[in-house]
């Protein structure tokens, strides 16, 4: 059976899979199949089943998403925001708890699960002090990284505590120590650029770009990003932080259409954009 305490075993032999695109994944009933397949003109010739397991209620729509991920990519930088469906990921007041059912946020911790850094913007670690840790599912924690220019970041925050290790992307010139954690100074111009090719540098595969909308757009719009998930709950703010701000355009021709796909996730929706 896959339940919430092994499938981080599944998703590393995914990972480790040289060729991945040959797989194909399958579900009847509670049954969940992988299955290497050579195709002719879309007929099956020859199957062979590598898996074949029961897998638990709750994590039957979770894996259905990230599984044709991993058999897809070999790295990717994928972006996610919890947003409800007029477009708002936090109050303005900063408060973003919690937007999204547990079965979502169980999704989010896949995502962290499978990917080995979690890129965030200095206000989200500031506003939330989060730990940015893999808790809801058995699993290894991403590095965590984080782009802050002007090294506001101090060691009474949480992910400084925990004894996890961290980057942290900075423009400034400083001798601010931050406990188990790399400050990486890179030059202003082209910034977001240079942190998308250093991370790249440092041999991170999967990249989780967990936030906040300044952070996400910012890599949108230098078109760095793989895949963007936007995972909508059935509720309305009216008000508060934007998920996405880009420049203005003045047609519509102008707007980005990417690949999309919609699955559903328990009450809630994930659009999920390929670039
Ligand atoms: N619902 C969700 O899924 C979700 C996820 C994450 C966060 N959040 C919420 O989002 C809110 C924070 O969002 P936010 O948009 O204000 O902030 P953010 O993206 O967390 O952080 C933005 C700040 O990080 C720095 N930064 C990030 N990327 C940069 C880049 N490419 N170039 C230069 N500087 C960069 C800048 O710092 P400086 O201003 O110091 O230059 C920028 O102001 C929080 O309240 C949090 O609760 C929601």
């Amino acid at each position: 059976m896959i339940t919430k305490n092994n499938i981080h075993l599944l998703f590393d032999f995914l990972k480790k899979q040289k060729k991945t695109r040959n797989l194909k994944i399958s579900q009847k009933n509670n049954n969940f199949e992988i299955s290497k397949s050579s195709y002719t003109d879309d007929i099956i010739i020859n199957k062979d089943v590598i898996f074949n397991c029961e897998i638990d209620k709750s994590l039957k729509e979770i894996a259905l998403i990230v599984i044709p991920l991993l058999m897809k990519y070999k790295k990717f930088f994928i972006a996610q925001l919890g947003q409800s469906l007029d477009g708002k990921i936090a109050l303005f007041n900063g408060n973003s708890h919690y937007i999204n059912s547990p079965k979502s946020i169980l999704y989010l911790h896949a995502l962290r699960c499978i990917c080995d850094g979690l890129l965030v913007g200095v206000n989200t670690v500031i506003n939330d002090n989060p730990l940015l840790t893999t808790r809801n599912m058995k699993g290894s924690s991403p590095m965590r990284i984080i782009i802050d220019p002007s090294l506001k970041l101090t060691n009474r925050l949480n992910i400084f505590k925990d004894g996890n290790k961290n980057i942290v992307f900075t423009q400034k010139d400083s001798n601010k120590k931050l406990n188990n954690t790399t400050i990486y100074k890179l030059p202003k111009k082209n910034f977001t650029k240079s942190v998308h090719q250093k991370i790249i540098n440092l041999n991170f595969n999967y990249i989780l770009v967990e936030g906040g909308a300044t952070t996400i757009s910012n890599f949108l719009e230098k078109e760095l990003l793989d895949i963007m998930q936007f995972i909508i709950a059935p509720i309305i703010i009216g008000s508060g932080i934007d998920s996405i701000k880009l420049k203005s355009i003045s047609s519509l021709k102008n707007a980005l259409r990417p690949k999309s796909h919609l699955y559903k996730l328990g009450d809630e929706m994930i659009a999920s954009l390929e670039f």
